[in-house]
């Protein structure tokens, strides 16, 4: 789970490659280094830490040069170190890589190599594509690069960069994002779009097993047996700022302020002009596509589970139908009854997930029909996955998601709500009132976030507190659990989220004097439930922060504080209370001191295992 760039041109490659690496570092941040071709020699420069030590040991003398390769890293074979870090070199120092994957056969590799005289300096898996370059090398740096991609078992992006021919870079994928940016006089390599952004907003997007020979002035690329690939050209409408924190302290400040303009854009051309009626364009299904499947399952990871888990509840309420929802690393491996008559939905923002997308191609395999849930356009998942809803959330930087699970839940209601019809489990009335209280959903949550400053005062009285529980049922027990997730990830706070029920059955002994409870008591049919849940904690003198809709006067007899969030339907609350717990999150890390967009551990996208 690494970011990688290159670049071909005129100008100096140095200033494209740190801009670039600088947008990608959500995808890893414990080492940088970059690559640069002089006219005689390449010059390899790289730094354990984040992209600025980089930038500060190469301050006043940068690699000179218009031909270079970047790499910003997240360790996973060899612990973060200068020698980890990317780009890797053969013995001559002639071949050059970056590498975002794992080469799952690089021990045998390794061992040949070494047989045959190379010697390692690194620790890592990538090393063994610069030997095996070197070593398979010919004269013919494409036809090298074809035997090194012949030999390698794995996932991976990769350029590579070479003195033998310092005209271009080549650069391939498998499982991975590669992307090239297409320029006046120079072309742009990366990981994602925002890298290029600020250059570009025309690329072409590989797909695997394609092969790019990336010149100042032309672009080659051929399919795995080396046939000319023709590729349209895709172009980014986001703008560059979109691509920067426009202003907030964190991408995900920014992120959650974005939710109201996010949750419309994913809406709004799939509501009917009359206002009664889902449209999913995408989808065209018919009841005997529907009645087709005995079985839904959603599969994802992390907070795009979370959303899964809403989605269950939206389509089962709305559409009647039974749906499983598991994390996509357990599913994987547990031998799922998937065939012909099931229905698969992953859930991933990022479209890159590897958990996620192995369960999506192994149930494709087992004959299962295939739904990708996704905000990145062109990703692997939505390449893979027979049809795909697109969230339109706009890029999501932050490690901790947050437009993401909002959007994703909106696609869930309306989804549900496109299956009901076809399905008539729900009365036209029923189907347009909800959509009347959707379309409320953006204003809703820009009133939500304009109270803000309870949530700041709870963050600083409780921010020191090691240990934090959410308690709620149905669905707020589900938001609960994203709630929980936000605050762990990037606080650092122990938070756990109960099913209040449960919470008798073992976690009440955890309950003492001054334990801050955030309880959600929004859901009608378990409120009285919800309040003797409440009372427990409250006798064990917790301190319990309630989440109520607008016009409970009840809760806060009970309680010691309470945020309140503007009335909807029952089924669309999720939406608004979340929005508190992000908010709460976000500034309990602050006060803590915690380098909100990057958490520690933690990256953007996890693309191993
Ligand atoms: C938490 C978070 C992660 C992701 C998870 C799946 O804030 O961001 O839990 O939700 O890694 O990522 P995607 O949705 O890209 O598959």
């Amino acid at each position: 789970m690494c970011g990688i760039v290159g670049y071909v041109g005129d100008k100096q490659a140095v200033g494209f490659l740190l801009e670039g690496l600088s947008k990608l570092e959500y995808r890893g941040y414990d080492s940088a280094g970059i690559a640069v071709y002089d006219g005689a020699s390449i010059r390899v420069e790289k730094s354990v830490g984040r992209l600025a030590s980089l930038e500060e040991k190469i301050e006043g003398n940068m690699p000179k040069g218009s031909l270079g390769i970047g790499h910003t890293r997240w360790a996973t074979h060899g612990r973060p170190s200068d020698r980890n870090a990317h780009p890797h070199t053969d013995c001559t120092g002639d071949f050059v890589v970056v590498h975002n994957g794992i080469i799952e056969n690089y021990l045998a590799l390794k061992e040949e190599l070494i047989e045959q005289g190379h010697s390692f300096k690194s620790e890592t898996d990538t090393e063994v594509v610069a030997h095996l370059l070197e070593e398979v090398y010919h004269g013919d740096f494409e036809a090298a690069v074809r035997e090194v991609l012949r030999r390698v078992e794995g996932s991976y992006s990769l350029v590579f960069m070479s003195r033998q021919q310092p005209d271009c870079l080549i650069c391939t994928k498998k499982d991975n994002p590669l992307i090239i940016g297409l320029g006046d006089g120079e072309n742009f390599i990366a990981s994602d779009i925002p890298a290029i952004i600020q250059r570009t907003r025309r690329t072409f997007i590989l797909n695997d097993g394609e092969v790019a020979v990336v010149r100042k002035d032309s672009i080659a690329i051929t399919n795995r047996l080396g046939e000319p690939v023709t590729k349209k050209v895709f172009e980014v409408n986001w703008n560059a700022e979109a691509a920067e924190k426009g202003g907030y302290e964190h991408f995900m400040l920014k992120e959650i302020n974005e939710q109201p303009k996010a949750v419309r854009d994913t809406m709004s051309q799939r509501i009917s002009k009359d206002g009664n009626s889902v449209l999913m364009e995408e989808l065209k299904w018919t009841k005997e596509y529907l009645n087709s499947f005995n079985k839904v399952y959603i599969v994802a990871c992390g907070t795009a589970y979370h959303a899964g888990l809403v989605g269950k509840f939206y389509i089962e309420k709305l559409a009647r139908i039974i749906v499983e929802v598991d994390v996509a690393s357990e599913f994987r491996y547990r031998n799922p009854i998937v065939d012909e008559n099931t229905l698969l939905i992953v859930v991933s923002q990022s479209g890159e997930t590897s958990d996620t997308l192995a369960a999506l191609k192994e149930s494709r395999r087992l004959g299962a029909k295939t739904l990708a849930i996704t905000n990145v356009v062109g990703s692997s998942i939505a390449r893979e996955a027979d049809q795909v809803l697109y969230t339109w959330a706009g890029p999501e930087i932050a490690v901790a998601s947050t437009k993401a699970y909002t959007t994703q839940l909106i696609l869930f209601f309306m989804l549900a709500l496109y299956m009901a019809e076809i399905k008539e489990s729900q009365t036209r009335e029923r189907i347009g009132q909800l959509i009347g209280m959707l379309k409320n959903i953006p204003a809703q949550i820009s009133e939500t976030l304009s109270d803000v400053e309870p949530i700041k005062t709870f963050a600083r009285k409780y921010g020191f507190n090691e240990d934090v529980f959410y308690i709620g049922r149905s669905l707020d027990y589900d938001v609960a659990l994203e709630g929980s997730l936000k605050l762990k990830e990037i606080s650092y706070i122990h938070a756990e989220a109960y099913a209040a029920g449960e919470l008798k059955h073992g976690t009440l002994a955890l309950i003492v004097e001054g334990v801050p409870v955030i309880a959600l008591a929004t859901q009608k049919s378990v409120y009285e439930k919800t309040l003797s849940n409440i009372k427990e904690v409250k006798a064990r003198d917790a301190v319990v922060i309630g989440i109520a809709a607008e016009g409970d006067d009840e809760l806060q007899k009970y309680v010691d504080h309470v945020i309140k969030v503007p009335e909807t339907d029952e089924l669309l609350i999720p939406l608004l209370t979340v929005v508190p717990l992000q908010l709460l999150a976000y500034y309990a890390a602050i006060t803590r001191g915690c380098d909100v967009d990057k958490p520690r551990n933690l990256a953007k996208s996890v693309t191993v295992e």
